[in-house]
This record gives structure tokens, C-alpha cells and sequence, in this order.
């Protein structure tokens, strides 16, 4: 396997090195428009070779493209990258339009080409643990997912905190309510600096009256990474600032006692134990690009598709327009 990867600033040294760890993957080939990144890489991963302009890169004799590049150039490089036979990994978020993203999984379905989004937290030893605990039913049904992404944030220059940190948490809450339908979407947010939000907070509504709410925040002093999820049979709190223990599962739970009136409802609160999981700790990317490559060599979709990066980016896209309208409900098709 022969890969191709563009943008090689903040966040592409760290495919690069993955990509080359990879047993199956013979040669990496680097572009970036800046001189100084290909200097960078070039001083650090001597076994790359680099380029400048990306058609030079499309015209080798690669199998993938990975897109690391802002998200505004997401949909251009990788529907070029379709066109020339290539399949892509695509940095998230997936696209800056749902329009976008559906176009990209049509040509990618016609050719029989894969389409890997990096929702790198699918990935992690915890997320994968949580999803394990919520699939075997420990959890019961889950009827609220609560996060929290906080922290003195690089404002970015092209989108607003809901696109840079959101599709981290919407991603997990997809894969862990997979089944359930998100149906409506209702935003806060302000700009307090520049164009665009640097805080924000969005509700999401299911179909089956799970609830999830995100906060999103570029300018905390402190940084939390924290997410809450509540179920009919136990609790569960996610710190991923936390080296050791990152996942507490709690027996707690409410039981609701109904007697001929709502007025005479009895709640009952259940107390128990509280364990922390095991969780494995290999680099979430490292998997990430072995399911990358297993899904090319499979000829099947990746556990991260083009179809989950398309349901990200419709949930940024309604979350944008209620900000735009003062937290006005917008529901999702
Ligand atoms: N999965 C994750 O956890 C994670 C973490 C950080 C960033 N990201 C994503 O990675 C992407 C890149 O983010 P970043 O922080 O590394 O951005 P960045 O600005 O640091 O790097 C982008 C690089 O792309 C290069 N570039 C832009 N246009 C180009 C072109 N036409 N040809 C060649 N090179 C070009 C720039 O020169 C720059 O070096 C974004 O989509 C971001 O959301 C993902």
C-alpha cells in the first residue's frame, strides 16, 4: 500500500508517523504548500518523500489520500482524489457542507472506492470500552449524553468552535446511540472575539427522547474533557483528563413509583458501588489506520465512514443555522 498525505501542519505529523508504522504500507509520500512544513517533515521522517503541489502527489502511484488541510478544502481535495481512483481518509470534520459530503460518498460508492473519516475517539481504548458496556446492556437504555470540551482553544481562522470540537463528541454519541435517530437539533453561541463562535452549547434531540448536550468553549481557562452518560440501569462519567481511572461506572440509577397520581409519585434513588474499567491504551490513530487499511483490503465500508461523517456534519450544519436564529429548533431530515 502506497499512501499519499496533504496538510502536514498541526495535525499531519501524526498521520505520517502512523501511516509509516503500519506493516503494510511501503512508501508515504508528504505535500503541503509550505516550504518550512516540508522542511519540518523532512528533518523528522527522512523515509517520506515530499512535494509542494498535490496533483504531482495524485499522479504517483499511490492507493489512498489522506486529507489533513482545513476543512474548506476537505471536499475539493478529495473529490479530485476520488476522480483520480485514490481511496481517502478525510480529516474531520468530514466537510463543511452535508451537500458536500452525500456528493462524496455517491462518486466513492460508483467506483467502489472507501471513504475513511477520522473520528479518532471511535478509536480510543476508553470509547471503545463504553461502547462495549452500553452494547452488552450494563448500562440499560441511555437517556442522556452530556459533554463537556473546554479549554484556552486555538481559535481557528476559517470555522467556529462547533466545527473544530463538536464532531469529537457527536461522533461518540452516534456510535454509542447507533439505532437511534437524532430529530431536531436547537444551538447557542456567541462570537466574542471575532467572526466566529468561541463558545457554544447544543441540544440534540432522538427519536426515542434520549437527550445530548454539548459545550464547546475556545476561551476556559481551565480544560475539561468530560462526558456524563445517564442510563435506566447505571451512570457513567467519561474524564479523559484523567490518566488512570477514565471511565467510572456507577450503580446509581432512579426508579419512579407511580401510585394512581403523578402527585403522589414516589422517586426512588438507588446508590451502589462505583467501578473503573480496564482501558487500553494504544494511539487511537494507529488503529484508526489499520481499520483504514483492513477496510480497503476487504473492499468494505470502515467503522468510521463517509455515512457517519455525513451525520456529523448535518448535526454542525442545523447547530450553525439555530445560532444564526437565537437557538431556534431545527430539525433534521
Ligand atoms: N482527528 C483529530 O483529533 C484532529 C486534531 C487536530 C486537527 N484535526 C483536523 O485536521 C485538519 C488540519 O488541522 P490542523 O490543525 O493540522 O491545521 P493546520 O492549519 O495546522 O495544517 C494544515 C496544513 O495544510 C496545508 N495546506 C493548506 N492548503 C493546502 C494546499 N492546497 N496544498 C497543500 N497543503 C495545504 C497548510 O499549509 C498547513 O500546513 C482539520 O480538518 C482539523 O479539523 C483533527
Amino acid at each position: 500500500m502506497k499512501v499519499g498525505i496533504i496538510g502536514l501542519g498541526y495535525w499531519g505529523p501524526n498521520l505520517v508517523r502512523n501511516f509509516l508504522a503500519h506493516p503494510e504500507v511501503e512508501k508515504v509520500y508528504g505535500c503541503d504548500k509550505k516550504e518550512d512544513r516540508i522542511k519540518f517533515i523532512a528533518s523528522r521522517f527522512p523515509a517520506v518523500e515530499l512535494m509542494t503541489d498535490y496533483d504531482e502527489m495524485l499522479a504517483k502511484d499511490i492507493d489512498a489520500v489522506i486529507i489533513a488541510t482545513p476543512v474548506d478544502l476537505h471536499y475539493p481535495l478529495a473529490k479530485k482524489a476520488l476522480e483520480a481512483g485514490k481511496h481517502i481518509w478525510v480529516e474531520k470534520p468530514f466537510t463543511a457542507k452535508s451537500a458536500h459530503a452525500q456528493e462524496l460518498i455517491d462518486i466513492a460508492a460508483e467506483k467502489n472506492l472507501r471513504i475513511f473519516v477520522d473520528h479518532t475517539f471511535i478509536y480510543t481504548g476508553a470509547v471503545k470500552k463504553i461502547k462495549e458496556l452500553v452494547d452488552s446492556g450494563e448500562i440499560g437504555d441511555i437517556t442522556y449524553f452530556d459533554s463537556v470540551r473546554i479549554n484556552l482553544g486555538l481559535f481557528q481562522h476559517d470555522v467556529n468552535v462547533i466545527w473544530d470540537l463538536a464532531p469529537h463528541d457527536l461522533s461518540i454519541m452516534n456510535y454509542l446511540l447507533e439505532g437511534h435517530k437524532v430529530v431536531a437539533v436547537a444551538a447557542h453561541g456567541v462570537a466574542s472575539y471575532y467572526d466566529h463562535e468561541n463558545i457554544a452549547q447544543i441540544s440534540v434531540y432522538f427519536d426515542n427522547n434520549s437527550f445530548a448536550h454539548f459545550h464547546v468553549n475556545w476561551t476556559s481557562p481551565v480544560k475539561i474533557r468530560k462526558m456524563l452518560l445517564g442510563g435506566t440501569k447505571k451512570m457513567l462519567v467519561f474524564d479523559d483528563m484523567e490518566n488512570f481511572e477514565k471511565i467510572k461506572v456507577y450503580d446509581s440509577g432512579i426508579e419512579m413509583k407511580t401510585t394512581e397520581s403523578i402527585h403522589e409519585a414516589l422517586v426512588q434513588y438507588r446508590i451502589g458501588d462505583m467501578h473503573s474499567p480496564k482501558v487500553v491504551a494504544t494511539e487511537a490513530l494507529a488503529l484508526g489506520a489499520k481499520e483504514f487499511i483492513a477496510s480497503i483490503n476487504e473492499g468494505r465500508e470502515p467503522l468510521t465512514s463517509g455515512k457517519d461523517g455525513l451525520d456529523v456534519v448535518k448535526i454542525l450544519e442545523a447547530s450553525e443555522e439555530s445560532i444564526k436564529n437565537r437557538g431556534k429548533l431545527i430539525e433534521i431530515a
